[in-house]
């Protein structure tokens, strides 16, 4: 007979604060981005493929959240961080690749030109955009391609939760063809706007 998994306290306070601070991100994510998540553009991105087992949308969702939670991070070490900026950032950081095969004629043309066309898509969701958003959107893809460095604390947590949400999203799918997981991705996108879209957004 098995025995009976009682949670212990110090187990239980941990799984209490990480769900304190997914419900606290979520909050940021709806105050300050609140006009973004509701677009068109954020439906279409959960339509496009995005590092071969996502979505832009399942994406961008990854980077806004760990990008938050550098920002709680930085804070806790009196190190000033603009969430709205960073919010902001990371939710618009790849909108400019919405329509890829059409716009862009090779990968390296994608990669250098992408982020400018998330600055203009930013501008068309924001109206007013905190200072510095449009050069975290801008320098995103630092290290990476042809792009400057950032040049605010705020662009390189969007920087490094870009790439460190791209390697989660490949590895997922790389877990998908090892174990044979079906419909990952319908079923890791409604999870995800589950937990994070508006209420009307749900369809
Ligand atoms: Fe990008
Ligand atoms: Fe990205």
């Amino acid at each position: 007979m098995r025995t009976p998994y009682y949670e212990s306290t110090i187990h239980k306070q941990i799984r209490e604060k990480r769900e304190d601070r997914k419900e606290r991100i979520k909050g940021d994510l709806m105050l300050y981005g609140g006009d973004v998540l509701k677009s068109e553009e954020m439906k279409k991105a959960f339509e496009q493929t995005h590092h071969q087992w996502s979505t832009v949308g399942e994406h961008t969702f990854r980077v806004a959240f760990s990008s938050v939670m550098i920002c709680y991070a930085l804070r806790k070490l009196n190190i000033k961080v603009s969430i709205p900026a960073v919010v902001i950032g990371a939710l618009c950081h790849d909108l400019g690749i919405l329509g890829r095969s059409e716009k862009f004629s090779s990968a390296k043309e994608c990669s250098r030109e992408h982020p400018k066309d998330s600055v203009e898509v930013a501008r068309g969701l924001v109206s007013e955009m905190p200072e510095k958003t449009e050069d975290i959107i801008e320098r995103h893809m630092w290290p990476a391609g042809e792009s400057e460095v950032p040049n605010s604390i705020e662009g390189v947590v969007v920087s490094v939760a870009d790439k460190y949400s791209a390697v989660k999203d490949l590895v997922k799918g790389s877990e998908i063809k090892n174990t044979g997981v079906k419909n990952y991705l319908r079923s890791e996108k409604q999870k995800i706007v589950e937990k994070i879209l508006p209420q009307e957004e749900k369809e």
